[in-house]
């Protein structure tokens, strides 16, 4: 069994009820994609994206608590979104692990709290640009995963995510050989820890455009991206949808 494809946006803080309408040319592609399709927007928008999708995409979000409810004001739990219709969350984003000082053990904490709710957690992981230009990338890499993965993840409910900090939001992709590299160690990395570790679908994210999509489809062991600005409208997240083979 090959991993299963996947396509997914993430909205970060973006979108709004008016955004919604950019469901339709979405949904209408996935119809005939060789790919899951899913969108992650704002927390507060899950429910109503569910509903707009009826069923034609799937809808995430993009953090959860690593507890179940409790005293922790602002926060969403796993069950909650599970509750408004989303079928995965996002999890350990750079932007949180910068934001809010989240650690390899908090991210696993939350991947931890989705699968116990039935979500997919989509874990992400990534170096600096310091980092790679040190040459330690696999390295850095290598200790995400290993502190990021909790106990129980299987390849059903459970995306990595790697997506390079310095690529996010800049136009820069690493080369193709850069991302086969990464993706080869966790494939192998999981493959040693999990049982079904090598059917773990490996998003590539940062950067990924209509322009590049199917260069960056085409590397080995990616089997699908994490995608950001272009994910906002139909009409850049279409051709990223249709690229995939
Ligand atoms: P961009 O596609 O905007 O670079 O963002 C990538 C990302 O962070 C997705 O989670």
């Amino acid at each position: 069994m090959a991993p299963r494809r996947l396509v997914a946006g993430n909205w970060k803080m973006n979108g709004d009820l008016a955004a919604l309408d950019q469901i339709e040319g979405i949904a209408d592609a996935a119809d005939g994609a060789r790919c899951e399709v899913l969108v992650c927007p704002p927390a507060l928008l899950v429910h109503q994206m569910v509903a707009r999708a009826a069923g034609r995409i799937r809808v995430g979000a993009q953090d959860c608590h690593g507890n179940m409810s409790g005293a922790h004001t602002g926060d969403v739990s796993a069950q909650q979104l599970r509750d408004a219709g989303a079928t995965h969350v996002i999890v350990g984003h750079s932007e949180r692990r910068a934001d809010h000082g989240e650690t390899d053990a908090v991210v696993q904490a939350k991947a931890a709290a989705a699968h116990a709710t039935g979500l997919v957690a989509i874990i992400c992981l990534g170096e600096t640009e310091e980092q790679r230009d040190a040459g330690r990338t696999l390295e850095v890499i290598a200790s995400q995963l290993a502190g990021s993965v909790p106990e129980g993840a299987t390849a059903a409910n459970t995306v990595i995510a790697y997506e390079p900090i310095w690529a996010i939001g800049t136009g820069r992709v690493p080369d193709a050989a850069q991302i086969a590299e990464v993706h080869q160690k966790l494939r192998s990395d999981l493959a040693a820890r999990l049982s079904d570790g090598g059917h773990v679908t490996l998003l590539y994210g940062g950067s990924v455009k209509a322009g590049n999509a199917a260069e960056i489809f085409a590397i080995p062991n990616v089997d699908g991206a994490l995608v950001g600005g272009a994910s906002l409208k139909a009409a850049d997240f279409v051709p990223i949808i249709t690229a995939i083979s």
